[in-house]
């Protein structure tokens, strides 16, 4: 097959035929009429868009300042900052006292934005070169294994780490067993590549009526003679029990609450927390469609009109980070007022519930969590707990084709 070479094609048509479609106006089409190139027809992206509220990061992490103590507060920016963006949530949290993640690389983003302070690898390091990175960016990271102090002890540097002991106080993720926790510090306290050792858990059920005093009390009693700074609590920890200054100790891990999403919905939510959401997630209505009783609407027609009624075509879809399993009845914003979604989410549209909202048209904006930009809030746990998941889960989804912008 021979391909077509570059073509002449008569674009002052192609856009007098986007711009009849309502398209320019909807913002799916960017006529570029530079004196250059005329008539140049530049696809935008589709109306979909995540923005991510930089004064709501700002108050959430006062918020947990307040909450926990004396503490200082590592900012968990694991994840691309739990999928907001790791510069766009930069200014709204450069107020912590560090910063904290899994990625080398985001270790190096942050440095490349500026940031001086502390860096804390929360898993530490996975191979050997990564200690070379560790000195050269002057990161802070987490001992959970053996083979990282092996790796240590090989590491040739001037200038010693600080590292964080992790102790595996009863979740049986990561972390020296309590047994085994004073000879680990032991041999890290020996080698001349290790500055400061400071002590750290992670609580498994913080966010649950256990709590956190089983785990606290093994962390207490196999580590109260060690000296060093120590670091316990996640989000959840710090709302429920961070007054407590056992809990908050010197310096407190917080991530999802930062982002606006409470650590314990079911039992509380974000208003109660007083948290902001960081991120909202709007688009627009791309198509309307009167549905007769008895048709249906989306792949394998799972909801079927129970009377005549509108419904609502959306551009987002599971593509971009919707959840799929959200069933019919996950709430969502038009125009901002609450309605639900119908039948399937697909891989780039879901179908919203008109029936009460006789108004709205083509081009009118929906919100899949957040802020509305009417002022009206849908938190992104109520839509993760349709569907069956967690807040942070959605936000951790938000797809790379989605435009992502702070404000
Ligand atoms: C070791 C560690 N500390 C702190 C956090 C932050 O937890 P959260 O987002 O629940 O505040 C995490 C996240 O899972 C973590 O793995």
């Amino acid at each position: 097959m021979k391909w077509p070479g570059k073509q002449a094609v008569d674009v002052s048509q192609r856009k007098v035929n986007i711009q009849d479609a309502g398209l320019v106006a909807l913002g799916l089409y960017h006529a570029d009429s530079s004196p250059d190139s005329p008539a140049t027809i530049i696809p935008m992206p589709r109306p979909l868009h995540a923005l991510i509220h930089t004064d709501a990061l700002r108050h959430n992490l006062s918020r947990l300042r307040q909450a926990s103590a004396d503490a200082r507060v590592w900012a968990v920016v694991k994840a691309n900052a739990y999928g907001h963006g790791l510069a766009h949530v930069f200014e709204g949290l450069r107020g912590a006292d560090g910063f904290a993640m899994l990625d080398l690389n985001e270790a190096q983003t942050l440095r490349d934005l500026g940031w001086r302070g502390p860096l804390l690898l929360l898993e530490g390091v996975f191979e050997q070169r990564d200690l070379e990175l560790c000195s050269r960016l002057d990161l802070w990271h987490v001992v959970h294994h053996e083979a990282q102090i092996d790796m240590l002890s090989k590491h040739k540097t001037q200038v010693p780490q600080r590292v964080f002991l992790k102790m595996n106080s009863g979740m049986n993720r990561l972390g020296f067993t309590p047994q085994a926790f004073r000879s680990a510090w032991a041999r890290l306290n020996a080698l001349p590549q290790v500055d400061e050792i400071s002590l750290m858990t992670h609580f498994a059920r913080a966010d649950d009526a256990h709590g956190v005093d089983a785990q606290l009390q093994v962390f207490e009693r196999h580590s109260s003679d060690l000296p060093g700074e120590r670091s316990l609590a996640n989000s959840a920890a710090v709302l429920r029990h961070g007054t407590r200054e056992a809990v908050s100790a010197d310096w407190v891990r917080t991530g999802i609450a930062l982002y606006g999403s409470s650590p314990d919905h079911g039992l509380h939510d974000v208003a109660h927390w007083g948290l902001q959401a960081a991120m909202s997630l709007r688009s627009q209505l791309v198509g309307v469609q009167q549905l007769k009783a008895g048709d249906s609407v989306g792949y394998g027609g799972t909801f079927t009109a129970p009377h005549d009624m509108a419904v609502g075509i959306v551009a987002c879809g599971y593509a971009d980070g919707y959840p799929r399993h959200a069933p019919t009845g996950t709430p969502v914003l038009v125009n901002g007022l609450r309605t639900r979604t119908l039948g399937r989410v697909s891989m780039d549209m879901l179908c919203v519930d008109l029936s009460e909202l006789p108004s709205v048209v083509m081009g009118d904006e929906v919100t899949m969590w957040g802020n509305a930009s009417t002022g009206q809030v849908l938190c992104i746990d109520e839509v993760a707990a349709a569907a069956g998941t967690v807040g942070y889960e959605l936000m951790c989804a938000l797809a790379a084709r989605v435009t992502v912008m702070a404000v």
